[in-house]
């Protein structure tokens, strides 16, 4: 990440400001947080709707909204996925928009996913069922470091915690883009190839964030003295 890119570098930013400036451009994120998760939550309950409507027995109507509403996560999780590495290897309009808004975005993902783990908790109750115990360990950690993510999405938390706050987020995101591909993968290869776009777009991304640390890695011997 460069330095002027980074949480830590932007919220060092916002203290350098002059007070009345600070608030103003503080309440500006607060609305901006509050409009993308309310835009992310009416999302997914829509989209738990239509997985529900689109389903006969209880069952399988929790089953379905679970379904279309991790699909609607992951359209949210893409673009914070990527942003960073978009705006450094090609950046215009639209990457600048991303980064810029990238905590929101995040947080709108979190408000999504949350929904997602409400109609899968739905589900097993109503099935009957309990995840086995790799979904519980790779799917519950991924809410666990989502929540400590969603927690610490603020300036205080980055300028606490320091480099840690990166650490955090980095495993997180890795984790979370694992799960993800894991679960496309898995119906993919397992006779569902309608999936393989989803698993494509996963594998996309990372590819991007590669190449972006790729080409900002310093080169041995080409740094000025
Ligand atoms: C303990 C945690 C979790 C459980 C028990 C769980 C359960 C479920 C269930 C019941 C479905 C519907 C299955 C179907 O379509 O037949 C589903 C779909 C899915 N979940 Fe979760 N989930 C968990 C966590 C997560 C997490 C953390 C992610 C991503 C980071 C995720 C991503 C997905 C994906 C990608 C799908 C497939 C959506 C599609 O069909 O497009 N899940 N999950």
């Amino acid at each position: 990440m460069k330095v002027a890119d980074s949480p830590q570098a932007r919220s060092s930013t916002r203290l350098a400001q002059p007070p009345a400036t600070r608030t103003n451009s503080a309440s500006r994120a607060v609305s901006t947080i509050f409009g993308f998760c309310a835009a992310a939550a009416l999302g997914a309950a829509l989209a738990a709707l239509y997985g529900h409507s689109s389903g006969s027995a209880p069952d399988e109507r929790w089953q379905l909204a679970a379904r279309y509403t991790a699909r609607f996560s992951f359209s949210i999780f893409l673009p914070v996925f990527v942003a960073s590495a978009w705006n450094r290897l090609a950046p215009g309009r639209v990457s600048r928009f991303l980064v810029r808004r990238r905590r929101a975005l995040g947080l709108a993902f979190a408000t999504a996913h949350t929904v997602h783990l409400v109609a899968l908790v739905t589900y097993n109750v109503v099935a009957g069922t309990r995840p086995d115990v790799a979904t519980l360990v790779g799917g519950g950690g991924a809410y666990l470091i989502l929540f400590a993510m969603a927690a610490t999405s603020n300036d205080a938390s980055v300028r606490r915690l320091g480099r840690n706050w990166l650490r955090l987020h980095k495993l997180g995101v890795y984790w979370l883009w694992f799960v993800f591909a894991l679960s496309y993968a898995g119906r993919t290869f397992g006779g569902n190839p309608g999936f393989a776009p989803l698993f494509a777009a996963a594998l996309a991304a990372l590819a991007l964030r590669v190449a972006a640390a790729r080409k900002h890695r310093p080169r041995p011997g080409r740094s000025t003295p």
